[in-house]
């Protein structure tokens, strides 16, 4: 695809439903005694992996538009299919639903496509065998095989790595413990917490901090009903294509400001942007708003560890107004980037490269000397990687000669609208 360079970003959008509460809403409700709906679900090549695994397990779950309704089994009624369960591209699904497994009676085989079959799985393994489940990876990834049933002990886990994807599936196990609390302290600052919302909102038992969360032995979940809000990571790209060109006057409404996502708007006011909030309300019980961006100059800055869980999947993105920002910047404690669907610091820094931009990977993470003037452009490939596709895109809108992008189709995976979206908004 070619990506022609554009003058600004103006209008009125809205971006889908988050892709994280989505997840979580479907595999939630299909445990749950009854029928749940979730409406503005951010349906996409992940979301459609864990309806059709829902459904291969026993669930019957209903695309509306952009509703589900999902009816609940129970705690304990998923059931066993034949075949392995293919969870395609989708890192949420796979890690989440090994922890509601390995409270099922049966033998499970968790699939994937080859990014995720090459992501790490002993982070969910080892902590589920710890709480007594029969858990193997085939050399540390997917195919994983779960046989469930066993009776689960309570852990308290510390996490080894910032992920709120491991967090969640030791604390969905812990809805399955003989008794006690289930306790998972956080690697450093807190990761994403839309499991311990969505789970009290259920009737579970759970507590949460910036430094750990707790879950209790549950017996029944309540079913959800739920209007998610827009997914930050899907507003993310247009925050920094309207940042960056000037001119720009965007609007994007209803979006999920839970605080451990929103890591970004600091970083990108700290550099100088002029991003207002407005329209403060609660959606699906998480914090929402509107987003007005206006274009900016920005100066660059340092990002350490501490700040990365909160904009882990953004960090491509901020490496791009990096490189358009007065100074040099770098990004530390970020290795997390290295098992993302792809190794993201070498995938980024090489397309910085290609774009013009002078940028370095590190082990942790990358530096970018930003100049104050658009980049130049050229060819880029996503390798599959739909955040990458996006970031390919806002380069190409924010460079002089636009950028030809290889595998620009991966946007599917999180956001199917992405091209049509920001063509609607795009003055050229
Ligand atoms: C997610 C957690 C993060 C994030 C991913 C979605 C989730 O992954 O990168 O896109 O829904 O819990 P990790 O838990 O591996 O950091």
């Amino acid at each position: 695809m070619r990506i022609e360079p554009a003058a600004a970003l103006v209008g009125d959008v809205a971006v889908p439903g988050t892709k994280s509460i989505s997840h979580r809403g479907l595999l939630f409700g299909a445990i749950a005694e009854g029928e749940s709906e979730i409406r503005g679900v951010g349906w996409s090549g992940d979301l459609e992996s864990s309806a059709s695994a829902l459904r291969s397990l026993g669930v019957d779950v209903a695309a509306d538009g952009d509703s589900a309704r999902i009816r609940g089994v129970g705690l304990r009624g998923l059931r066993a299919p034949d075949d392995p369960i293919d969870c395609g591209n989708a890192g949420t699904l796979i890690r989440l639903i090994a922890g509601i497994l390995a409270g099922q009676d049966g033998t499970f085989v968790l699939t994937g496509d080859e990014s995720l079959s090459s992501r790490p799985m002993e982070r969910i393994a080892d902590p589920l065998r710890q709480m007594g489940a029969r858990v193997d990876t085939t050399d540390g990834h997917a195919p994983v095989t779960i046989e469930g049933g066993a009776s689960l002990r309570p852990v308290s886990y510390e996490l080894p790595v910032a992920s709120a994807q491991v967090k969640s599936c030791v604390l969905l196990a812990g809805l399955y413990a003989t008794d006690g609390p289930t306790v998972v302290v956080e690697h450093g600052s807190q990761t994403r917490d839309h499991t311990e919302r969505l789970l009290a909102m259920m009737g579970a038992r759970v507590t949460s901090s910036p430094r750990q969360a707790m879950v209790w032995p549950a017996e029944r979940l309540e079913p959800l009903s739920l209007d998610v809000p827009g997914d930050f990571s899907s507003a993310a790209p247009l925050v920094v294509a309207a940042t960056l060109l000037s001119g720009s006057e965007l609007r994007i409404h209803g979006v999920n400001l839970n605080p451990t996502r929103t890591g970004l708007l600091d970083v990108l006011e700290r550099m100088g942007a002029r991003i207002a909030v407005f329209n403060r309300r609660t959606l699906a019980g998480e914090p929402a708003g509107d987003l007005e961006v206006r274009s900016a100059d920005l100066t660059a800055t340092s990002i350490g560890a501490g700040e990365v869980p909160s904009m882990i999947d953004e960090l491509p993105l901020f490496a791009l107004a990096a490189g358009m920002a007065r100074g040099e910047s770098r990004v530390e404690g970020a290795q997390e980037l290295r098992a993302k669907e792809s190794n993201r610091i070498e995938s980024v820094t090489s397309s910085l490269k290609t774009l013009g931009i002078r940028a370095s990977a590190s082990h942790d993470g990358f530096g970018v000397r930003g100049i104050p003037t658009r980049p130049k452009g050229g060819g880029m490939a996503s390798n599959g990687d739909h955040r990458l596709a996006m970031l390919g895109a806002v380069a190409g809108l924010v460079s002089r000669e636009g950028v030809q992008l290889q595998d620009a189709e991966a946007v599917a995976i999180s956001f199917p609208g992405f091209f049509d979206l920001l063509d609607s908004v795009t003055r050229r």
